[in-house]
């Protein structure tokens, strides 16, 4: 008979969720009229898990928690599943799970490409808004955390089976750009584009320096500033040298982005560029809509929506400006056009948005206006994924030392450079090139692990030389545990793995083979939470449970058929490795 319980089509269950639908069985078989009550099983240092749902059971059965547990041990007689199960202390019920079990998990997984997860049942169709660095200005420390998290959610929430359409909603629109122009058309000896400036993203510094000069002079000559507007209403109303100057601009922009995309390794393309400029067209009968409905209102000349939710700190609704009161619109109307759009064009059922948290207010406005509006109904979700400041090494928000912005490709330089040192110092042998191929990836994905197995919302400070050192949570130590492994399958020449699952496993095993089993769990709660920092944590447990297998348990000098089961402990766990920091957007290198 195929046993249904350890393979449904979508995936491999876990130990976990196995063991907890025999404990449910078992309490229903105890108590019909508590059979809804909730397993809670997990992993125990006293058995493989432990249940307490007795102690949750006291109130509703009216009986002592050791009592439940004891007739709940009783009702749980050895299985393929279980070999034992025993009550314990305040009410715990010790579970142990039968070598065969673990084995079997082993196996089911190493089978799979996808290491047995499943695909989950929220397929929703879902836009992750992140990065939206703006034209004409430099990709700096603040894009980082939107950068690396929106293309961690990205990758997770497509491996789990969403529909996910990446959005890159770039700031290039606004009367910056008319002041911008302006100037450029004012001084043509300026060199600003790619081949008169050198380096791949130096028109983008460029034309950052001139924006700040043409701002300058806009608040200083009056004249100039007059020019400037009627600069922007040429911009709008599409006259053509105008448009085609600024095309040029975005051009350059996206090029000088497209490098950094690269280097970061994240998946967008330019077809994910959706500017602020595109929604333009449909500005005014987004405005018109909500007046419509009675949501937009006028004040002093201007429309905005007033919240019914927030208010001000003078205990007056916070305002949402819709239309300036000369006639413009700004970032807020161009989100409402862009969400609604998401919705009836693109089909979208979740929308989310990977910006810092001070922008909190902005989408919760943007959101209650959006669902006053009957845009947004109660089965599509929209989400503000927020995040926290990177810190210098002063504990402040981090900036030069002149107190200027930090580029984001100085930092990557920075960490690769302490990258390189530590990659040098463990192999003086390796080939220069090597080392710099490995030193990028190495140092590049420490950057981004840092970002990520911090919790999302919190601060952290950027310290290159805590980011890739070799010993503690970080990804240089996730590869080189990957590389490891790497080294001792490739000395068994890649041989087949087999699985005999009689062989009783050492407790280092059955940690190790234990820890491999809750990944799935693991990439699910990601989905749900959309908290990268859970598969940090998870591959850092993993990695430390390898660590202290192989610390006990020799592999390739063992006899048949431990070594088979080792072998196939190793080989999972490199895999597990692998796809986790793939999925974290880092590559996992098989020699370091
Ligand atoms: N360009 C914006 C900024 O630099 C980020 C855009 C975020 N996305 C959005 N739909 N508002 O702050």
């Amino acid at each position: 008979m195929v046993d249904q319980s350890v393979v449904d089509q979508s995936g491999v269950r876990s130990l976990n969720d196995r063991v907890s639908s025999a404990v449910t069985t078992a309490i229903g078989r105890l108590r019909p009229d508590v059979s809804d009550a909730d397993a809670m099983v997990r992993r125990s240092a006293h058995a493989d898990f432990q249940s307490g749902a007795a102690m949750a059971l006291t109130r509703r059965t009216g009986l002592s928690s050791p009592d439940i547990a004891a007739a709940l041990a009783a009702e749980l007689e050895a299985t393929e599943l279980l070999s034992g199960a025993t009550a314990s202390g305040p009410g715990f019920l010790n579970l142990s799970v039968t070598d065969r079990a673990v084995w079997g998990q082993i196996t089911a997984r190493l089978d799979d490409p996808r290491l047995g997860v499943a695909a989950s049942e929220d397929r929703r169709r879902t836009v992750v808004d992140y990065s939206g660095p703006n034209i004409a200005k430099e990709m700096h420390v603040g894009h980082l955390r939107t950068t690396i998290i929106g293309d961690c959610l990205v990758r997770v929430l497509d491996f789990l089976g969403a529909t996910v359409i990446r959005r890159n909603h770039l700031g290039d629109w606004g009367t910056q750009f008319g002041m911008l122009i302006q100037y450029l058309t004012e001084h043509p000896d300026a060199r600003w584009r790619h081949g008169e400036v050198s380096g791949d993203t130096e028109s983008v510094s460029a034309l950052d320096g001139l924006y700040k000069r043409a701002r300058a002079e806009f608040d200083a000559d009056a004249a100039f500033a007059e020019r400037a507007r009627a600069r922007v209403v040429a911009l709008q109303s599409g006259e053509a040298g105008t448009r085609e100057r600024w095309r040029e601009i975005v051009a350059e922009s996206e090029r000088a982005f497209a490098v950094v995309y690269a280097r970061l390794g994240v998946l967008l393309t330019p077809q994910d560029s959706v500017g602020e400029s595109s929604y333009a067209p449909v500005l005014a009968d987004t405005v018109e809509a909500l007046v419509a409905a009675g949501i937009a209102v006028d004040s002093e000349g201007a429309l905005v929506i007033l919240s019914e939710e927030v208010r001000g700190p003078d205990d007056r609704p916070v305002p949402l400006m819709v239309r300036k009161s000369d006639g413009g619109y700004g970032y807020d109307t161009t989100d409402l056009a862009a969400l609604r759009q998401r919705i009836d064009e693109l089909g979208a059922r979740r929308l989310l948005y990977v910006t810092d948290s001070r922008q909190a207010l902005h989408f919760r406005l943007i959101f209650e206006a959006a669902r006053r509006a009957g845009w947004l109904t109660d089965d599509i979700e929209a989400e503000h994924i927020a995040y926290g400041t990177v810190l210098g090494p002063d504990g402040r928000p981090f900036k030069t030392r002149a107190g200027g912005t930090v580029r984001l490709l100085d930092l990557l330089d920075d960490a690769v450079a302490h990258a390189e040192a530590i990659v040098t110092g463990k192999n003086p042998e390796l080939p220069a090139t090597t080392v710099r191929r490995i030193a990028e990836q190495a140092g590049i994905g420490a950057v981004k692990y840092a970002d990520l197995s911090t919790s999302r919302i919190k601060d952290y400070t950027f310290d290159p030389a805590r980011m890739v050192a070799l010993n503690g949570n970080t990804s240089v130590y996730l590869q080189y545990a990957h590389a490891r492994i790497r080294s001792i399958l490739r000395k068994a020449a890649n041989e087949r793995h087999e699985v005999d699952p009689t062989v009783c496993p050492e407790p280092a095993e059955r940690s190790l083979a234990l820890e491999l089993d809750g990944y799935a769990t693991v990439l699910a709660e990601v989905g749900a939470t959309l908290e990268p920092h859970r598969l940090c944590g998870y591959l850092y447990d993993l990695a430390r449970a390898f660590t202290a297998f192989y610390d006990r348990c020799p592999v390739l000098t063992s006899p048949e058929p431990v070594r088979g089961n080792r072998l196939a402990l190793c080989s999972l766990t490199a895999r597990t490795l692998e796809q986790g920091l793939g999925l974290l957007g880092i590559d996992a290198p098989e020699r370091m």
